[in-house]
């Protein structure tokens, strides 16, 4: 059943046939169209044999923290291939057979603590499937298991994030970000429970099997990268904000998400009338528990994110703007490995950024591209030259190393840095054919830069050396005429920052009418020390201890370790272990580290807290700790 599904839909991509509005086709370039780099990060031989789509089967099996079943390949091979090899990590295979049922043979390589363990399976005379029959491991670095305990239903949860490199944890397939995947998937859950995917299909009823267990299905017929395969399990209950979108959220939450996130229809229509079409159908969010490590992570049609960001008054949206804005820069056109990050992030952030100006106003992007500035000169001064170029040369390391401000804020500031040297009308126009003529493709810089030299630059040698596209990409720092940043709003703020520290009163700065922006920006420009009184007076004035504000408490909880303000750890400790996001989590636990006063509270304070992480906070923060 599954394999006859899964043909079908192979042959209905061939055909250039699509479920989107346009003709553009779902499944990426022939073969032959663009030679893939190789990819440092998986053991995959796409040339050979490569994985076009997958089918799941799997029961989640919430006491032994296992998901187990099958996951149906259908293999696009070279005539001559005779075996395909597969990422995995920390699975265990029981069997693998061909579509008549016959056990292929299979071999499960040496495992290596990032890539995990290449698995080459003989590959049959006839058919284009293998099925492989296997379950995860607890441990799997891409799922969390939640205690019903961590979740504010009371009920146990499960989520996955497959990005960079993790989605070979929970799914046997070649787990590159340039070998684009049609999915369908069967999960079968408790029947307390709800499962929802990156794929159409959330909503629908589940269909009860063995008394208590629900069965729902998904699929998906855009090809995608496989880090973008993603199921969340859960006391689940949907909202909707708008015709194409939605909130999904333990039942708790579900209506402070729906206020939250009311404007995302006008961020869609922002959105598509900058860059062209959605193509995806629906954009829904689903709101995770509060151990979810990032942010916000772009899953297909269901974007996950972090609960951080309800802060009762739309103040940290742009972070939806972020992940929508993804779908575009990421999801249609994307890094063909990991060393162009900055390709999907850089975009995305100056994305972001214009769909924010488009709703909010200019004034309101000037602050937040201000903000994103001074992240992005701080961590200039602490990378190392090599690791400040946009192209990153990963091999031999996480992907994750790349996860940082040059991607994002250096990538969005030379998507800027082209606007402005083109003209924004002309550079809209050319980034509106940039996603049309690669969607659904994987892109590389050298891809890129040819894209651009035939389609912006188109022989202008004036222009050609005013972007300076290679000293960008190529090169660190920042190149000579980078564009300012300036906002008014800011300036004013950091006078009154000044003007406190010289003895003005908190209630005379004017925090009463500022935005969030502001008020962070205003705590990171207070000066370095500060005294007791003056700290007493801010938290007394602006209830920073207390704030739900998460971005406020952050900036706040920066100020008082700084100046070991023993007022302020208690507020801290439980941040600390209230919420899981590695933004805030890991600098706090490094600053704390790095003081004779601050490192013992960091020891206890993460002896309470570690085991309601995510791994991927927990691996960066025992990192940190171990080196400070
Ligand atoms: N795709 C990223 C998250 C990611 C990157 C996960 C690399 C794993 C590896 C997502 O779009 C993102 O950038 N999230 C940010 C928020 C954003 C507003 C900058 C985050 O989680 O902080
Ligand atoms: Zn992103």
């Amino acid at each position: 059943m599954i394999a006859r599904l899964s043909l079908l839909v192979l042959l209905f991509a061939a055909v250039g046939c699509s479920s989107s509005a346009d003709e553009t086709p779902t499944t990426g370039p022939a073969a032959d169209a663009f030679e893939l780099p190789q990819d440092v990060h998986s053991y995959a031989v796409p040339g050979q044999a490569r994985v076009t789509h997958v089918a799941l089967d799997l029961d989640a099996d919430f006491d032994a923290q296992v998901l187990r079943g099958t996951a149906t390949l259908t293999i696009d091979r070279a005539e001559d291939a005779s075996e395909i090899v597969l990422d995995t990590r920390d699975l265990t295979i029981q069997r693998v057979t061909a579509a008549d049922g016959a056990e292929l043979a299979f071999e499960v390589g040496e495992a290596d603590d990032l890539l995990g363990a290449p698995l080459t399976v003989q590959l049959p005379e006839a058919g284009d499937t293998i099925t492989v029959e296997y379950e995860t491991s607890p441990e799997a670095a891409a799922v969390q298991w939640l205690s019903p305990q961590q979740t504010a239903s009371g009920q146990p949860f499960l989520f996955t994030q497959g990005q960079a490199i993790l989605t070979r944890t929970w799914i046997p397939t070649q787990d590159s970000p340039g070998i684009r995947q049609t999915y369908e998937a069967d999960i079968t859950v408790p029947a307390s429970l709800t499962a929802v995917m990156s794929a159409e299909g959330n909503g629908t009823e589940g269909e009860g099997v063995d008394g208590d267990r629900m069965r729902y299905s998904f699929s998906l017929d855009q090809a995608i990268p496989p880090y973008l395969i993603a199921l969340a399990i859960g006391e689940l209950e949907f909202r909707e904000i708008g015709p194409r979108s939605g909130v999904w959220a333990e039942p708790s939450v579900v209506e402070a998400a729906q206020n939250e996130f009311a404007d995302v229809e006008e961020m869609m229509d922002a959105a598509e009338a900058l860059y062209g079409p959605y193509r995806w159908g629906r954009y829904d969010i689903l709101v995770l528990p509060a151990s979810f490590p990032f942010g916000g992570m772009e899953n297909p049609l269901l974007t996950f994110a972090t609960p951080t960001i309800l802060a009762g008054d739309r103040s940290l949206v742009s972070l939806v703007a972020h992940e929508l804005a993804h779908s575009w820069s990421g999801n249609l056109v994307t890094n063909a490995t990991w060393d162009d990050f900055w390709l999907n992030e850089g975009f995305t952030s100056y994305f972001e950024n214009r769909i924010m100006e488009s709703v909010y106003g200019a004034e309101y992007a000037q602050m937040l591209e201000s903000l994103s500035r001074t992240g992005l000169d701080q961590e200039l001064q602490e990378l190392d030259e090599a690791d400040q170029h946009l192209h990153l040369a990963l091999e031999g390391r996480d992907p994750d190393d790349g996860m940082n401000a040059i991607a994002y804020d250096k990538g969005a500031l030379f998507v800027r840095h082209m606007e402005t040297v083109a003209g924004r009308e002309r550079f809209d126009e050319y980034l509106r054919g940039y996603f049309d003529r690669y969607a659904f493709q994987p892109m590389t810089a050298e891809r890129f830069v040819a894209d651009l030299n035939e389609h912006l630059i188109q022989g202008d040698a004036e222009l050609a050396e005013a972007i300076n596209a290679d000293a960008w990409i190529y090169g660190p720092g920042l190149p000579e005429g980078a564009p300012r940043v300036e906002s008014e709003a800011f300036a004013r703020v950091e006078e009154q920052a000044a003007a406190f520290a010289s003895g003005t009163a908190p209630a005379e700065t004017g925090w009463g009418e500022w935005s969030t922006h502001e008020r962070v920006h205003f705590l990171q420009s207070l000066p370095d020390e500060l005294t007791d009184e003056q700290l007493a007076e801010l938290n007394g004035a602006f209830g920073l201890n207390e704030t739900g504000n998460s971005e406020i408490r952050f900036a706040w909880m920066k100020v008082a370790i700084a100046n070991e303000y023993e007022p302020a750890v208690a507020s801290l400790e439980a941040f600390l272990t209230e919420q899981g996001r590695r933004k805030f989590v890991l600098p706090l636990f490094e600053d704390l580290a790095a003081s004779e006063w601050g490192r013992p509270i960091a020891d206890r304070i993460y002896a309470e807290a570690r085991p309601g992480y995510h791994t991927i906070t927990s691996g960066s923060v025992d990192a940190a700790l171990a080196d400070a």
